[in-house]
């Protein structure tokens, strides 16, 4: 089978530019300026990296942002402090916290302090809430990153089978939510399978589409594909690499090689979902800026 690549860079280049031209409308409109803010504590790799694109991707689009830093000894106390004075700044239209926090720190009651019509993350239970039953909602960046590939690709959803293989809060619970609801993306008969998973290979070659989210490189191997099933690779698990200048890279739950050319579409790592993550974030930030949420 020739599969066809789906290019998560140029689809999020293609909405970056529809939510600029957006803005631009907003701004002349005499709205003010989207304005996105962030928390990060302490300096883990992988979440200054995350951090340093969505400011400069804030930059891209025309929006206001504002990256608030704290030592990894930072309180707990100190950090709701910092989230009640965002939850009442009428010029912060959205915010999130960088995950992960220090073990000190309890996320749980740092997502249940910010206003969630202010979280763009789509984390507060509010909002997890409204999306299990259909509400309007601010939805997580990845599951709906991936949603909004389906659609641009024009990918068949309705009825088919979706194997959804991790169930974390982020991304495994809330795209097998999303697939499974009456919509399109959706109407998909969905299982979720997991580390205690018996049976796993038979399940995943019943699957029409199978969405790899369990944080194992290249865990999903041709035998238990289907032919034509489509791929999308969630995992982002960074290596040490000689060959990059960062000195790591990053590789996906599936073993990419052996399962593309089995696949109709398949998601590459980096370039698929990834990018789309971000995107997701701008959007809901243009969302919190209408007060669309409420
Ligand atoms: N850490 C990894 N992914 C995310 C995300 O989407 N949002 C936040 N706040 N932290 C993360």
């Amino acid at each position: 089978m020739t599969y066809k690549l789906i290019d998560g860079k140029a689809i999020s280049d293609q909405i970056k530019s529809e939510i600029a031209e957006e803005v631009k409308q907003m701004i002349a409109n005499g709205q003010k300026q989207p304005h996105l803010a962030v928390i990060i504590v302490g300096h883990d790799g992988g979440s200054e990296t995350y951090v340093a694109h969505k400011v400069k991707s804030c930059e891209q689009v025309g929006f206001k942002s504002t990256r608030i830093a704290f030592e990894d000894d930072v309180t707990e106390e100190v950090l709701l402090a910092e989230i009640d004075k965002l939850n009442r700044d009428p010029d912060i239209d959205g915010f999130i916290v960088q995950l992960p926090l220090p073990k000190h720190i309890s996320e749980e009651k740092v997502i249940e302090a910010i206003d969630y019509r202010k979280d763009v993350d789509g984390f507060h239970p509010v909002n997890v809430g409204r999306m299990v039953i259909g509400l309007p909602c601010f939805v997580s960046a990845t599951p709906s990153g991936i949603l909004e590939l389906l659609k641009r690709y024009d990918i068949p959803t309705s009825g088919k089978n979706c194997v959804v293989i991790g169930r974390s809060n982020i991304v495994g619970k809330p795209v097998a939510l999303l697939m499974m609801q009456k919509a399109y993306p959706g109407d998909a008969t969905v299982t979720v399978c997991h580390s205690r998973t018996k049976n796993l290979k038979e399940i995943c070659l019943q699957a029409d589409i199978i969405i790899a989210a369990l944080g194992s490189p290249e865990f999903l191997k041709a035998d238990m594909v289907k032919e034509g099933a489509v791929i999308i690779d969630v995992g982002t698990t960074r290596v040490p690499s000689s060959e990059t200048k960062s000195g790591f890279r990053l590789k996906g739950d599936v073993a990419f090689e052996e399962v593309a050319p089995k696949a109709s579409y398949i998601t590459p790592v980096p370039g698929g979902v990834g990018p789309m993550t971000i995107i997701s974030l701008l959007r809901n930030t243009l969302l919190a800026a209408k007060k669309t949420i409420y």
